[in-house]
């Protein structure tokens, strides 16, 4: 078989083969298939698209390229979650702790940001001492011990997409629907999972920037779940707005905390219930409505925070910070923004959001970039509140003035105002399964 008949076979519009794949797949993780050709077949998918069948052994053969975590030692159903990506996205921190202390196990392997968006290792490496990495046996040591871990990802788990994806961002072939759900469901199915709650954000801050195309992203990672036998769910959920007020990496730890303990924002205490109730119902726990109790007594209760103090114990994290949280280092330098008119804020460019929090410090403008842990965005107001100008409408957080000016221009342009009052947005638009779409 020849890379050359591969690309031509797709650039003409023909359905590939799943021997052609599999040649792909193997040859480009190798070595063998050279970048320039691995571009030119990403294009052609990009623009003559795959069937499900296709995207289904893409996937199959990306999650094969590595390790393949077995999860059978920890005994339960293990349900697994997944963000597409957004910006202000802390679900993770909060949803993590309240199943494992319903008694589902966690064991995740998670990111870390990526472009603008942000990502839940980086959030878990502010706090001081805490590990990301560890071997299998401790991983599933700490599952085992204490019903949570959250890692990140292995060096070896689907290493396919560390390279594809590393292409792909620089050959504009990311926002595929194929290509992402393959890029996706190849690390969870590696990750071991039985059951898996994707959250696929839409909206200006997410990569699906409309909700046809985050269904259609949804519906073909259920099916690939179902083809290979794990349950899985797509919810739709909004990322037109940075959820909830802070955007960085400490910071948001600490608003996860409040939301532990009863108190966060509204938004982001809804997608994370939300969020939790579903994987609870995947792990069989009881009807939605039953889940849904789960779901707020651990909040009541403080078991969910709790959990999330062990955690960060079992893996080597200060507990004093999140016990304390005003222990968490402080940034140098606090910038109040101030609104530039006086209006509703009718729209917030939610990605140029996350790239003024990147400028700050708070995420990675190179791949080698340090981070800057309590870098980073506290909004003051939102879509739909009314300001006068003059008023502060966020702080920017940082310990260098280099890119200050910078991030709060993009910050401000990233605002559309109005003087009429926005009508709200759902935050929830629709529940994706194997039995079909559900809009909200
Ligand atoms: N997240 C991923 O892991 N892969 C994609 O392609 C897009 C978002």
């Amino acid at each position: 078989m020849r890379i050359y008949d591969v690309i031509k076979n797709k650039r003409d519009g023909k359905v590939l083969s799943d021997e052609e794949i599999k040649f792909f797949v193997e040859g480009y993780t190798k070595g063998e298939i050279k970048d320039y050709q691995a571009s030119a077949l990403l294009m052609a998918i990009y623009f003559q698209g795959m069937n499900s069948k296709e995207t289904a052994t893409l996937t199959e053969y990306i999650a094969k390229s590595g390790d393949e975590v077995d999860l059978s030692s920890i005994k339960g159903i293990k349900v697994d979650k997944h963000s597409t990506g957004g910006v202000g996205d802390k679900t993770t921190l909060i949803v993590a702790p309240i199943v494992a202390s319903c008694g589902v196990p966690v064991a995740k392997m998670s990111g870390r940001g990526l472009g603008h968006t942000g990502g839940t290792v980086d959030k878990m490496e502010s706090i001081p001492n805490m590990r990301t990495t560890f071997t299998q046996e401790e991983f599933f040591k700490i599952v085992n011990d204490i019903g949570i871990s959250v890692i990140g990802q292995s060096g070896n788990l689907a290493p396919a997409d560390k390279k594809l994806y590393a292409l792909r961002d620089v050959t504009a072939t990311i926002d595929n629907i194929s290509l992402i759900s393959a890029s996706i469901m190849s690390k969870k199915i590696a990750a071991g999972s039985d059951a898996i709650v994707l959250d696929i954000k839409t909206g200006s801050g997410a990569f699906m920037k409309n909700i046809d195309d985050a269904i259609k992203l949804a519906q073909e990672m259920v099916s690939i779940g179902h083809h290979i036998g794990r349950k899985v769910i797509g919810m739709i959920t909004d990322m037109d707005i940075p959820l909830g007020f802070a955007i960085g990496n400490a910071i948001e730890v600490i608003e996860s905390i409040h939301t532990l303990k009863g108190n966060g924002p509204k938004d982001l205490t809804e997608v994370s219930k939300v969020l939790a109730t579903n994987m609870l119902y995947l792990a069989e726990k009881g009807s939605m409505e039953e889940c849904a109790k789960m779901v707020d007594e651990a909040i009541s209760s403080g078991r969910a925070f709790d959990k999330l103090v062990q955690m960060v114990k079992a893996q080597g994290g200060d507990i004093n910070v999140i016990i304390d949280t005003d222990k968490f280092e402080k940034a140098k330098i606090t910038h109040e923004v101030k609104a530039t008119q006086s209006g509703y804020i009718s729209h917030m460019d939610t990605e140029a959001c996350g790239i003024a929090s990147v400028m700050l410090g708070a995420g990675r403008e190179t791949v080698d970039s340090d981070i800057d842990f309590s870098a980073g965005i506290i909004l003051k107001a939102k879509v739909g509140d009314y300001v006068e100008k003059g008023q502060v409408i966020a702080d920017l957080l940082t310990s260098s003035k280099d890119k200050l000016k910078e991030s709060e221009d993009k910050f401000i342009n990233s605002l559309s105002w109005s003087q009429h009052k926005p009508s709200p947005k759902p935050l929830i638009y629709a529940k994706v399964s194997i039995d079909g779409v559900k809009k909200y």
